[in-house]
């Protein structure tokens, strides 16, 4: 990706309104707050059947971490490897909001060892066919890896975030991280600083730090490629806002609903593993563990109640049309009651 903070006009423009501490568009048409109790649909199924169960321009963000060919279990071995994937991109870009974004995990080492697809046959698929935006390219690197003797060992993969319009909604300060106290103090006696922006801390960057789950991790659930909790959280934050809706078609060990659930966002998720629910379970368990009381109050929809969810109850945009950029009417911050917090 190029560096584009010292020529882009939209760079500049936006820093001279962080200045005057104004909002970006995007920000001024959303106004996020937590729903009482979040809706969290689950299918055990294939991901088109679900995707086409949801309406157009209704989700906020995509995590999407999909199957590559490379033989990795029984549900990685694709003939035809990217006219597959095209069907759940078409899908995934026609129900993201306005606002919305789409995060798609995945490798660019593929050395032809087994099938045909990855990360880079995507990103030129998108290139070609898709109006969406690549906002930034994430390098998710980690320290723990394979050892390797006829290559250097891989120790990134890639996070590829692609926004639906230029109003994508991004969330930086939910996820900066702070300063240690010797650089804050430092920086603090520099008059050209503002004290406020030293205290938010500093933005994470496209180059994120954070350990793979080892095979022993007290985070692990049983499946073979689930990703840490602390980037999903980070994706979630930044990207959606309480009360919105995340969706995940290819949710394996159901962390993205776990941090769902955490951060008061619904979510639709979905798998075509049949141990998905219970993997689910697992998750649901280790936050209720981990928070106690303190969980948000939250319900898992099961197949028969898909309808009740938010994602569900929004209008096809030929029945509703509205202005491009404000979130879908159902997505808007409602209170709801308290509910209970079940189990699947
Ligand atoms: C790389 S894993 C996702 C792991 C997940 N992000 C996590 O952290 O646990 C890909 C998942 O896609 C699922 N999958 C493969 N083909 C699918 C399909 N056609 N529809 C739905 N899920 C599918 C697999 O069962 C697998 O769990």
């Amino acid at each position: 990706m190029p560096n584009r903070s010292h020529s882009n006009a939209g760079h500049i423009a936006m820093n001279a309104l962080r200045k005057r501490s104004g909002l970006h568009t995007s920000e001024r048409e959303i106004q996020s707050a937590a729903p009482g109790t979040t809706l969290h649909a689950i299918r055990v199924g294939d991901c088109l059947d679900l995707l086409r169960e949801i309406p157009s321009d209704s989700v906020q963000l995509i995590v999407c971490d999909p199957p590559y060919n490379i033989n990795l279990a029984a549900w990685d071995n694709f003939r035809d490897y990217i006219q597959w994937a095209a069907l759940w991109l078409k899908e995934a870009e026609r129900v993201l909001a306005p606002s919305g974004s789409l995060v798609i995990f995945g490798g660019l080492q593929y050395q032809g060892e087994a099938g045909t697809g990855d990360l880079l046959e995507i990103l030129m698929h998108l290139r070609r066919h898709s109006p969406m935006l690549l906002v930034n390219l994430i390098i998710w690197h980690y320290a723990n890896g394979m050892s390797a003797h006829r290559f250097f060992a891989n120790r990134h993969e890639e996070i590829a975030w692609f926004a639906k319009t230029r109003k994508y909604f991004f969330d930086l300060d939910a996820v900066r991280i702070p300063f240690d106290e010797e650089t804050k103090r430092a920086y603090m006696k520099d008059k050209r600083l503002r004290p406020e922006s030293i205290e938010k801390g500093k933005n994470p960057t496209n180059v994120w730090d954070v350990g793979r789950l080892q095979g022993n991790s007290l985070e692990r659930v049983g499946h073979p490629t689930q990703k840490p909790t602390e980037i999903i959280r980070r994706l979630v934050r930044a990207l959606s806002y309480p009360g919105s809706v995340v969706l995940d078609f290819f949710a394996g060990s159901g962390v993205t609903t776990r941090v769902a659930i955490e951060e008061c966002r619904h979510s639709v998720s979905g798998d075509v593993l049949q141990d998905f629910p219970e993997y689910l379970q697992k998750q649901i368990s280790m936050a209720q563990s981990s928070a106690g009381l303190l969980l948000p109050s939250f319900k898992v929809l099961g197949e028969g109640e898909g309808l009740s969810h938010p994602v569900f109850r929004v209008q096809p945009r030929q029945d509703q049309p509205r202005r491009r950029g404000r979130p879908p009417k159902a997505l808007q911050p409602r209170r709801e009651g308290h509910g209970r917090a079940p189990g699947l």
